[in-house]
C-alpha cells in the first residue's frame, strides 16, 4: 500500500515541469520543502533531526532497520519533547501534552527506505558511520526518490563525495552534507557541505530548509571534519591521551576545561555524550584511510578508546563510556 503509493508519488513528481519538480521553494522560511522528509536511522540524531523538522511542520518519516530501533527513536523524541513543551507552556499540562502528540503524529516510522523515500523532497541520512554503509543505502535511496529531491548524510567525518560515488552525475548535482549536532533539538548550528558537484541551487535551498527549522547554517567545503569536527577531534583526542598518560583524572580534566576554558561540557562528558564508537570510526578512518590525514599523529589510535568500545561501553546510550550513567 505504501509502496504503490510511493511509487505513485515518484511518478507524478517526474511528469511535473522541471521548475515544480525542484523539491524546495525559497518562500516561506516554515515551508521551505514541498515535499515530505525522510529521516534514515533512528539513533540519537536521526531522531532528533526527525523531531525538530516535524516541530516544523514538516511531515517525517523516520527509517530504521527494525521497529524496535524505531520505538526506541520515538522514546528519544518524546523525552525531549517533554522537556521543551515544559519550556514552551510552562504552567499548562494539557498544552504541553498536546504539543507532544501534535509533532509526534507528524512523524510516522517505517522499516522501508524506499517506502519512506517515495515522496520525499529531502531525504537525511543518519545511519552509522560506515562508508560502505552508507553507499549502498544511498544506491537504493536514489531510485526510489524523486528526481527533484535532496540526499543528503549527516555524517561526521566521511567525505560527502565519497558516498554519493555510486550515484548518476544528476543525482550528485543535488547530493550535499547537512551536518547537525547532538543534542539536535538544542545545537543551533547545521553545517551545510558541498562538493564540487553540487549545484548552487541545491546549496540555496538547504540553506533555506535549514533556516526554516531554526537552525544556523554554515556552508562550508567538503574537507576532513567540515569545521566543527576537524577542530573538536584532536581536542577529545589529546584529552583521552591526558588521561593515559595519568597527568588527571577524567573528572579534573573536565571540570578544568569548564571553569578554564568556559565549555559547556568537558571533554569526556563530551565523548560520552557524542558516542566513543562514532569517535573511532572518525579518528581511525582518518588515521588509516585518509583525506590526507593518514599516520596523523592528532588521530593515532587510543588504547583507551579502543579498550572501551570493544567493551561496549560507548558513553551515554549504553549507560557507560568514561562514566556511568
Ligand atoms: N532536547 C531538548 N532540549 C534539550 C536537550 C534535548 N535532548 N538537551 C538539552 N536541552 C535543553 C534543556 O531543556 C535546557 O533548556 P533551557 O536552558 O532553555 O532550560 C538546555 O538545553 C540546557 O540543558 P541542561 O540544563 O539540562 O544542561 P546543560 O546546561 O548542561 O546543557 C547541553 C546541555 C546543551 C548539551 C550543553 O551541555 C552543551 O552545549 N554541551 C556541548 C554539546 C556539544 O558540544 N555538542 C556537539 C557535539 S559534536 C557533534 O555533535 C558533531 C559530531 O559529528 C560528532
Ligand atoms: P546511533 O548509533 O545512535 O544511530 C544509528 C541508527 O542507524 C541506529 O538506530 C541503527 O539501527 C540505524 N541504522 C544502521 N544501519 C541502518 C540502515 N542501513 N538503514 C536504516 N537505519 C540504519 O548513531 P548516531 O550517533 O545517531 O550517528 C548517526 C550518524 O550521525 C553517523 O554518521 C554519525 O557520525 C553522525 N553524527 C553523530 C553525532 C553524534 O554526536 N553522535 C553528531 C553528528 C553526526
Amino acid at each position: 500500500m505504501i509502496a504503490a503509493a510511493s511509487a505513485l508519488a515518484a511518478k507524478t513528481a517526474a511528469l511535473r515541469p522541471a521548475a515544480q519538480r525542484a523539491a524546495f521553494s525559497s518562500s516561506g522560511a516554515a515551508r521551505a520543502v514541498s515535499g515530505r522528509i525522510a529521516v534514515i536511522g533512528g539513533g540519537q540524531m536521526g531522531s532528533g533531526i526527525a523531531q525538530v523538522a516535524a516541530t516544523h511542520k514538516h511531515d517525517v518519516t523516520l527509517v530504521d532497520v527494525s521497529q524496535e530501533a524505531l520505538e526506541r527513536g520515538r522514546g528519544y523524541m518524546a523525552k525531549s519533547l517533554k522537556r521543551v513543551a515544559k519550556k514552551q507552556f510552562p504552567e499548562d499540562a494539557q498544552a504541553q501534552g498536546r504539543f507532544v502528540d501534535e509533532v509526534l503524529g507528524r512523524v510516522s516510522l517505517s522499516t522501508s527506505p524506499a517506502a519512506a523515500v517515495g515522496d520525499a523532497g529531502l531525504v537525511i541520512e543518519a545511519v552509522v558511520e560506515n562508508i560502505k554503509v552508507k553507499q549502498e543505502l544511498f544506491a537504493g535511496l536514489a531510485a526510489a526518490a524523486p528526481e527533484g529531491a535532496i540526499l543528503a548524510s549527516n555524517t561526521s567525518s566521511l567525505p560527502i563525495a565519497r558516498i554519493a560515488e555510486p550515484l548518476s552525475a544528476e543525482r550528485k548535482r543535488r547530493f550535499l552534507g547537512l551536518h547537525f549536532f547532538n543534542p539536535v533539538p538544542q545545537m543551533k548550528l547545521v553545517e551545510v557541505v558541498r562538493t564540487d558537484a553540487a549545484d548552487q541551487q541545491a546549496v540555496d535551498d538547504a540553506v533555506a530548509f535549514v533556516k526554516g527549522i531554526g537552525k544556523v547554517p554554515a556552508v562550508c567545503k567538503d574537507t576532513p571534519g567540515f569545521i566543527v569536527n576537524r577542530l573538536l577531534l584532536p581536542y577529545m583526542m589529546e584529552a583521552i591521551r591526558l588521561l593515559e598518560r595519568d597527568v588527571a583524572s577524567a573528572q579534573d580534566i573536565d571540570t578544568a576545561m569548564k571553569l578554564g576554558a568556559g565549555y559547556p561540557m568537558g571533554p569526556f562528558q563530551l565523548c560520552d555524550y557524542v558516542g566513543l564508537d562514532t569517535i573511532k570510526f572518525i579518528v581511525d578512518g582518518w588515521h588509516k584511510e585518509g583525506q590526507g590525514l593518514v599516520g596523523d599523529k592528532l588521530f593515532a589510535p587510543s588504547a583507551k578508546l579502543d579498550e572501551l568500545v570493544a567493551k561496549g561501553h560507548l558513553g551515554v546510550k549504553t549507560g557507560k563510556g568514561f562514566y556511568e550513567y
